[in-house]
């Protein structure tokens, strides 16, 4: 068995979840990160694994890309879809339905898929003590999804009625992205000029010419020059700047409770997905 594991990244949680799930794998499996990695040819490969944050409620454009270039084969490999996202609502569901389209005609039959909640790198920012319990939650959650996997236990995506025209609307985050992007600032008082922002774009959008930052019309989105920014100097997100989060989550843990400043999130949503889930990891220790 050799299995190909795809994956992109804003601010590194979809890769966490891809390591989580790496570490429950016990044969040969090759990553390949779709930003920088040549496309994977799956003719060598016995099954696909896939990992992304959901974006407007779809999968990232660079990870509808990639798949794409990926080029038919002749025999059917199953795939496994790992998304994350900052909400665990139904609606998030139809993120894989055009996904799963497209690598039906590659001949990969998208067999078994999962949902982790993990803290949001946009929108507003979750404490220590969130990000922890999202955390520890998937790591645990996903060594008993893979084991499913693994055995050959599938789990398919609910679908609700209107969720392909819902997504197909909020695709319109795939191209707001460049336009909204052309509008990030940086305020130079509070600017190092380390370059970090620059260096790690994974669009390349961000160039520092002439003493000053230009943004151009690439942008993914994905916040990590933003999040990743030592001294908090973007002062514009274009439409978006209320929904800067600045500073990397620690995910260290944390007993102590932290009240959330501005919770935008679906409460009765965290509190059904936490009870759920951490009643099923303690129903396996039995
Ligand atoms: C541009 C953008 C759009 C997002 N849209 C959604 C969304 O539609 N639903 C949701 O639950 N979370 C959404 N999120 C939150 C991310 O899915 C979540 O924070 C994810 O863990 C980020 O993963 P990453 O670190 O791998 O980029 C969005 C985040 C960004 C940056
Ligand atoms: S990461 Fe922040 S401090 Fe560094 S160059 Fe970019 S904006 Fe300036
Ligand atoms: S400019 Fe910032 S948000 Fe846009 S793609 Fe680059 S790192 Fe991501």
């Amino acid at each position: 068995m050799k299995a190909a594991l795809i994956y992109f990244t804003g601010t590194g949680n979809s890769k966490r979840i891809l390591e989580f799930a790496k570490s429950n794998i016990s044969f040969e499996c090759d990553v390949f990160d779709v930003i920088k990695d040549e496309v994977v040819d799956m003719s060598k490969y016995d099954c696909l694994m896939i990992f992304y944050p959901i974006y407007g409620f779809n999968a990232p454009k660079p990870i509808i890309d990639y798949v794409k270039k990926i080029q038919k084969i002749d025999e059917n490999k199953k795939c496994l879809v790992m998304k994350n996202s900052g909400e665990h609502l139904f609606w998030n569901n139809g993120s894989s339905l055009h996904l799963r389209n497209i690598l039906k005609r590659r001949n990969i039959s998208l067999v078994s898929e999962y949902h982790y909640l993990m803290p949001y790198s946009f929108i507003f920012r979750h404490t220590d003590f969130m990000a922890y319990r999202m955390i520890s939650v998937a790591e645990k959650l996903i060594a008993l999804d893979m084991k499913d996997f693994l055995d050959g236990k599938y789990v398919k995506i609910k679908r609700f009625f209107g969720d392909s025209l819902f997504a197909l609307i909020l695709r319109i985050q795939w191209w707001g992205g460049r336009f909204n992007g052309r509008f990030y600032k940086i305020d130079q008082t509070k600017c190092i000029k380390c370059m970090k922002c620059v260096r790690d774009c994974p669009a390349q959008n961000i160039e520092f010419k002439d003493d000053k930052f230009k943004f151009g019309k690439k942008c993914l989105m994905c916040q990590k020059c933003v999040m990743y920014c030592p001294k908090d100097a973007f002062k514009s997100l274009g439409f978006f700047t209320s929904w800067k989060v600045n500073k990397p989550y620690s995910f260290v843990e944390t007993h102590t409770f932290q009240k959330e400043a501005k919770p935008r999130y679906c409460k009765k949503n965290y509190q059904r997905y936490f009870e759920m889930f951490e009643k099923k990891i303690e129903e396996s220790k039995k």
